[in-house]
């Protein structure tokens, strides 16, 4: 992670003062383009990053709802020939990593090109690391540890939810140690992101649900951040405010665009907010149940994310004041701790209404593994970033609350 506040190097002796430097602010995202229809411009997007042979990953319900048809002609008319990549599944594995990037030199592409979920977009970015660096995948487990440059990306989200077409991250599940390993970098940050709404309609309204409860646990993670900064909070916020608006909509009505394109615009800015604020323990902790059980990302931070709130209002109330406003919450004459405890509640609330399970024993996770889950959670990227400082013994109580 990069340090925000480097140490200054020495003054020599006798040269005037320099100035105090206060705390930086730094703010990286790809070139987004959003809006209804713009699958169309795909083709022009992968030839404008120098891509005529893109790996096109996708997954077999993407593929099944047509998209990747629909986007063949726009492909082809810029004369861009993509070569297709589909055999992955949920949470994308080393051992997919590693086939995707033996048909990535077979084929000879040039870029990467995703049209799917984060899924999708994470196992694009580790096949990108690997064409620039070689090796295994799981070496650049950590930040900035791919140093070669990386072939262009391009990505076209199809969920709502990872953020992931536009940070600076990758996960990849560790299939001999059973964890979720988080790559991060700045190469990794796509060269494009073009989100078309309209591919969300085609989601069920239980991916739906998972995938905007994602979006909101990145908005929340991030607004309360160590590393948050004025640049991403107003996203962060704004992302809460719009989930809270359209995920209940788009739940009901998948095919509601108008709901579709509010979720598509918060996510994008939940996502643009945490690849710069990072995020917290509720990430820390569900990469590794994620990673043990194959258990579905947005599930996991929608059952932890309520009580990683009531752990950090511990110590840090203050800063869920302006989340529970964004939650609906009418935050003047309250506390910050009686805010703080209201916007748990209304999360609580928020994730019961969309049918979320309540517990992790409702989802098969077995408390024998909360040892592993703790000490492997101190280990992943984001739990640097959580406010209040976490030991093995904090996650195994939230783990507790949480089942
Ligand atoms: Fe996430």
């Amino acid at each position: 992670m990069e340090q925000l506040t480097p140490t200054p190097p020495a003054v020599a002796e006798g040269a005037p003062p320099r100035p105090m430097r206060g705390r930086v602010s730094k703010f990286v995202i790809p070139e987004v383009i959003f809006g209804v229809g713009t699958l169309a411009e795909v083709g022009g997007a992968v030839r404008r990053v120098g891509g005529q042979r893109p790996l096109l990953v996708s997954d077999p319900g993407v593929l099944a709802a047509g998209w990747v048809e629909r986007a063949m002609p726009y492909l082809a008319d810029v004369r861009v020939e993509c070569c297709l990549w589909h055999d992955l599944t949920p949470n994308p594995k080393d051992v997919e990593v590693g086939e995707a990037f033996a048909s990535y030199v077979a084929s000879g592409c040039d870029a990467l090109l995703a049209i799917g979920g984060g899924s999708c977009i994470d196992l694009a970015k580790a096949v990108a690391i690997l064409s620039g660096n070689g090796g295994r995948i799981l070496d650049y487990e950590g930040i900035d540890r791919a140093t070669s440059p990386i072939p262009p990306m391009v990505m076209v989200p199809t969920t709502g939810g990872s953020g992931s077409d536009v940070s600076q991250f990758c996960v990849v599940t560790d299939t001999k140690r059973h964890f979720k390993a988080t790559i991060g970098g700045r190469a990794l940050i796509p060269e494009i992101s073009l989100t078309d709404p309209e591919l969300l309609t085609t989601m069920s309204a239980e991916l739906t649900a998972y995938t905007g409860i994602d979006a909101l646990s990145h908005a929340i993670e991030s607004a309360v951040s160590e590393a948050c900064d004025f640049l991403s909070k107003g996203l962060a916020i704004a992302a809460i405010r719009g989930i809270v608006e359209h995920l209940p909509v788009a739940v009901e009505d998948p095919l509601d665009l108008g709901a579709r394109e509010g979720m598509a615009r918060a996510s994008l800015q939940a996502g643009m907010a945490f690849t710069n604020a990072l995020l917290g323990a509720t990430h820390a902790i569900a990469h590794q149940i994620g990673g043990a059980l194959d258990l579905p990302h947005g599930l996991l931070n929608a059952i932890l994310l309520p009580h990683v709130m009531r752990f950090n209002a511990g110590t840090h109330a203050e800063r869920y004041v302006d989340v529970a406003g964004a939650l609906g919450i009418a935050t003047d004459g309250l506390d910050a701790a009686t805010a703080a405890e209201r916007a748990v509640d209304r999360v609580e609330e928020f994730s019961r209404a969309l049918g979320i399970p309540s517990g992790l024993h409702e989802i098969g996770v077995d408390p024998a593994e909360f040892d592993t889950f703790a000490r492997n959670a101190l280990r992943d990227a984001y739990i640097a970033t959580n406010p209040r400082g976490v030991s093995e013994d904090d996650v195994r109580r939230i783990c507790l609350a949480a089942y």
